[in-house]
């Protein structure tokens, strides 16, 4: 199949809205990452998703609107299937975040089909902010869903190039928008329980929801448990893998799958920034020494990380470095906020090898 490049202008998103509402995949920029639509209520455009990404069917969708009354059309957000002061929630949640980089796991409507959110009875929904993606939402005529673009496992894209990179041939079309701002995928909340749970951190944090609803708010896991406890150096890889990602239930099936990961070998150095650094250095000199090619990443703050991880993760692996060592943003992370979501993604793409220093 031959892909189709359409610019960023109201002529070739229109024509790029065609091909969504007859079945076809469109991959486009939103805020976060670029996505991979597909016309949400089309079971069989969904399953060409999962095919073009080499992804689980039981790993769903997040399935994107550009109007907030179309909330009803993906979702039952009425008092036979939640507590008032969940839907409360929703609404104060909706009004502060939305549109923007905030997704709400809420019970599904009959409209949208099982293969959308691989079989369960809850959906997750996004109104993105980025003005490209939602008129192309609203050309389709449809909700969209829409996973991150990238081949199942990568670091997701956050350029026009990375996505065309993993989809060319994959897919009928990419709108050729600018990079993301933000750079790492939506915050994932689940809002069916009066206390709302956060299953995948991102720009939106528990203070920021906590503020805005004005009710406590909880993190799924917390980073230390996700960084566990060995803390003496050792790469702890194998006491996450044993003790923690098999006793996570999945609540988001997204949660268990190998994820973000570049082609070289990536160990994250935690610590104090100026001692992680230094560690890594002697580490990128030990591996030239017996010939490897490394790459340092090391940022200014934790939104420039965000920013910035995904795209670097993938440079690194196009200017084909064996070795990528990164220091870690964690001390910067203020209860839950944006470095503890991009710590979330690092750690993920580097398997949870980690040196603490
Ligand atoms: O920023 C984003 O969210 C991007 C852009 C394109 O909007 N999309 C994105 O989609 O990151 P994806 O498919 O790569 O990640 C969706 C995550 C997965 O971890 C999935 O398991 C979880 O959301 N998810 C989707 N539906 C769910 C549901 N009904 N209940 C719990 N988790 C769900
Ligand atoms: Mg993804």
């Amino acid at each position: 199949m031959k892909t189709k490049i359409f610019k960023d202008t109201i002529e070739d998103i229109e024509a790029a809205g065609r091909i969504l509402a007859s079945g076809g995949l469109v991959a486009f920029p939103t805020e976060t990452v670029y996505g991979l639509g597909a016309n949400a209520l089309d079971g069989e455009a969904v399953s060409k998703v999962y095919r073009a990404k080499g992804r689980p069917s039981d790993n769903p969708m997040i399935v994107h609107i550009s109007d907030i009354d179309d909330l009803h059309v993906v979702a039952r957000v009425s008092e036979d299937k939640l507590q008032k002061k969940a839907i409360e929630n929703i609404y104060k949640a909706a009004e502060a975040f939305w549109p923007g980089p905030l997704t709400m796991v809420l019970p599904k409507s009959d409209r949208v089909p099982e293969v959308t959110t691989g079989g369960l009875d809850t959906v997750a929904v996004r109104f993105p902010s980025n003005p490209t993606a939602c008129l192309l939402i609203e050309k389709a005529g449809c909700p969209i869903a829409a996973p991150s673009a990238n081949l199942s496992g990568k670091p997701s894209p956050t350029t026009a190039l990375h996505t065309l990179d993993d989809m060319d041939g994959r897919i009928e079309g990419l709108i050729w928008g600018d990079d993301c701002e933000v750079g790492i995928e939506s915050t994932v909340v689940d809002m069916r329980d009066s206390t709302p749970v956060i299953l995948r951190p991102g720009k939106i944090t528990v203070k920021d929801l906590e503020r805005a609803l004005g009710v406590k708010v909880r993190l799924h896991y917390t980073l230390e448990e996700s960084i566990g406890t060995m803390g003496n150096g050792e790469p702890s890889h194998k006491s996450y893998k044993e003790s923690r990602e098999e006793d996570i239930v999945p609540i988001s099936p997204g949660m268990k799958y190998k994820h973000y990961a570049p082609e070289a070998d990536m160990t994250v150095f935690l610590g104090s920034r100026d001692k992680a650094l230094k560690m890594a250095e002697i580490e990128a000199n030990r591996l030239k020494a017996i010939g490897h090619k490394v790459q340092i990443l090391i940022f200014d703050n934790p939104e420039t990380a965000a920013h910035d991880l995904f795209r670097k993760l993938r440079e690194a692996d196009k200017a084909g470095c064996d070795d990528i060592l990164a220091v870690g943003v964690e001390e910067q992370d203020k209860d839950g906020g944006i470095a503890f979501s991009v710590m979330n993604r690092m750690l993920k793409s580097a398997g949870h090898n980690i040196r603490k220093v």
